[in-house]
């Protein structure tokens, strides 16, 4: 099956400092891949570069068949590739519906399409449904990171990108984002994970890729990476 995503010889940095190099990356339709790495591997400047916010200076990322690399941050969006940053940007002074709200900002949807993809989000997070009116800023880290995961879900994304969900929360708030991202992908919507918590992030996904340094060091079936020596190396830097 050829892939959703298609990241081919990628090197993007800031300004003159180099970042990634040489990075190619598939994702196919359906599955949840993980991207793994220690802190400052390269792993946002990725996803920043997947959804145009950095320009990258070799290769070409493909979405869906058509080549995305270069085209403006909401042109991707448009084209159904959601990016949930790290450290849940939020409008924190707004209210959790009106947060829900801007996540339909230039969409055109009728009501009753509105209600659906509410209900959704809802059906996933029922917390919130408590905390409508609340300010963003008064919820929990979890509840915040429900709140940015259902903002990006109100636009039906294809590919949802999430930059460390995990940061922060308590254990047992990780287990109910973990459950979240594979119920969404039950539902069909391809996943790009991003995170610090190896153990956990290997444990849902159907593949993953190990960054070091802005390069990638090992791919594979997560059971297969999770015995490797990209990961030791990745983590204890040797
Ligand atoms: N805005 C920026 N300007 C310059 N360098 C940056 C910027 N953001 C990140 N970097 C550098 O890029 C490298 C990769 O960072 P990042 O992609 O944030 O890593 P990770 O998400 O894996 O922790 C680091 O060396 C970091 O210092
Ligand atoms: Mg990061």
């Amino acid at each position: 099956m050829s892939a959703l995503l298609e990241v081919r010889t990628l090197t993007v940095g800031y300004g003159h400092v180099g970042v990634l190099e040489d990075v190619s990356l598939d994702i196919a339709p359906g599955t949840i891949v993980a991207l793994v790495g220690s802190n400052g591997a390269g792993k946002s400047t990725l996803l920043r570069a997947i959804s145009g916010l950095l320009k990258p200076t070799r290769g070409s990322i493909a979405f869906d068949g058509r080549p995305i690399d270069g085209a403006t941050p909401n042109l991707v969006v448009d084209a159904g590739i959601l990016h949930v940053a790290e450290g849940r940007r939020l409008f924190r002074s707004q209210s959790v519906r009106h947060n829900l709200d801007l996540g339909l900002y230039g969409v055109d949807v009728d009501r009753d399409e509105e209600k659906a993809r509410l209900d959704y989000v809802f059906e996933l997070f029922p917390i919130l449904v408590d905390k409508l009116d609340h300010q963003a800023s008064t919820l929990s880290g979890g509840q915040q990171q429900m709140l940015a995961i259902g903002q990006a879900l109100m636009r039906r994304p294809k590919l949802l990108m999430l930059d460390e969900p995990s940061l922060g929360l308590a254990p047992i708030v990780v287990d109910q984002v973990m459950d979240v991202i594979v119920k969404l992908k039950m539902a069909g919507t391809t996943i790009l994970l991003v995170e610090q918590m190896v153990e956990r992030a290997l444990e849902i996904a159907d593949h993953g890729y190990v960054l070091q340094s802005g390069r990638l060091i090992g791919q594979g079936k997560p059971a297969e990476l999770q015995q490797s020596d990209a990961i030791r190396r990745a983590y204890v830097g040797g």
